[in-house]
């Protein structure tokens, strides 16, 4: 099987794994061709990747980071509790259940033990699940970018936990924002994002007040928009006024949201979000966290099908720890068009670079 961006797809392709919604029902059976209407119900769903049945690459295994009893007590948290606190009149109150923060903080442990437990190399998240809101989604992402930065810079278990706490919760404050502003297909009028920007400072409140949240996680709800050179919101913090987990939190943010479908764009590949990261290092984005992200977590996951620099096209088969982004690549196309299996380790091959993920083989 190969994976193959959901806007790539072409019709007719048969799916390798079956696609679910956040009930656990089954949306699209494995084995079914998709047709166009089913394409354009999966970008509309959010969902950025699909599995492919391909015979070349039957054998390879797909590392699952987290697992299927963690995902799915993450996402049934975030749904259950934000919901709760959205369609709550007293939202504070609702947010001061002790079973609000307690049942955060088992999700956030869970996501850390398996991330521990992981052998592989972190790779670039895509949404192959069908969840109801982009925040949710959304806030699973950021929680498992931020506790692999936060592991790969060696903090404690106790601030391991804090990052992952803050990042589960860095967008709390989106459940006050009205839906139409935050789901607008359009570009927002200036009182529209306006409000938008309001939702660091909501976060702020609401956490601050909760006695079992580390003050600090109300901080990332705070300072997760702000930016190095003082661009950033509510507040323009710069360089060294904004938190360390903030400035961590808010990368992860913004490489997650770049590589999502939003109701305004299609997901982007994501070696361009991380393009338009690292032209941001060192003014928006603090550059040893960008080189901790780029040193860290792999571009390209295995399965996904790319195109080298000479011009062959091979799926990705397994990731290399020191060098993510250069991993081992099975091609199927050399660079005349003709049919291979030649290995390659793109960690030894240095003359040769991934141009970019592809759809068609
Ligand atoms: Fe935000």
């Amino acid at each position: 099987m190969r994976l193959v961006s959901t806007s790539d797809c072409q019709e007719g392709m048969q799916l390798a794994k079956a696609i679910f919604n956040d009930d656990g029902l089954v949306l699209i059976n494995e084995g079914v061709h998709l047709t166009k209407k089913m394409l354009e119900r999966l970008v509309n769903m959010g969902i950025t990747y699909v599995y492919i049945k391909d015979s070349r690459t039957e054998d390879i295994v797909i590392p699952e980071v987290l697992t299927d009893a963690t995902r799915r007590l993450a996402m049934e948290t975030i749904k259950e509790q934000f919901s709760k606190l959205s369609n709550s009149g007293k939202l504070l109150h609702a947010a001061q259940d002790p079973k609000f923060i307690k049942s955060f903080r088992k999700s956030v442990e869970c996501i850390i033990e398996d991330l521990n437990n992981f052998q592989g190399v972190m790779s670039a998240l895509t949404n192959m699940y069908s969840y109801d809101q982009y925040t949710f989604t959304h806030s699973l992402h950021v929680t498992i970018y931020s506790i692999t930065l936060a592991m790969a810079k060696n903090y404690s278990e106790k601030q391991i936990l804090e990052i992952g706490l803050g990042a589960m919760l860095h967008d709390i404050g989106k459940l006050t924002t009205p839906h139409e502003i935050l789901t607008k297909p359009g570009k927002l009028t200036e009182e529209e994002f306006a409000i938008i920007k309001e939702h660091p400072t909501t976060g702020f409140e609401i956490l601050r007040k909760i006695h079992e949240v580390p003050f600090v996680c109300a901080h990332c709800a705070y300072q997760h928009h702000e930016r190095e050179n003082g661009s950033g919101y509510p507040r323009g913090l710069k360089d060294k006024e904004i938190h360390d987990y903030a400035k961590l939190i808010g990368l992860c943010d913004v490489f997650d949201a770049l590589t999502s479908h939003r109701s305004y764009r299609k997901a982007m590949p994501a070696h361009q979000a991380m393009e338009i990261i690292f032209a941001g290092s060192g003014t928006l984005f603090q550059k040893e966290l960008v080189e901790l992200f780029r040193d860290t977590i792999s571009l390209y996951p295995v399965g996904m099908t790319v195109k080298l620099s000479d011009g062959s096209i091979g799926v990705v088969i397994a990731l290399n720890k020191s060098l993510p982004s250069r991993p081992v690549v099975r091609l199927i196309k050399d660079q005349m068009g003709q049919a291979t299996m030649k290995e390659i380790n793109l960690a030894e091959q240095l003359s040769l670079v991934i141009a970019g993920p592809v759809s068609v083989a």
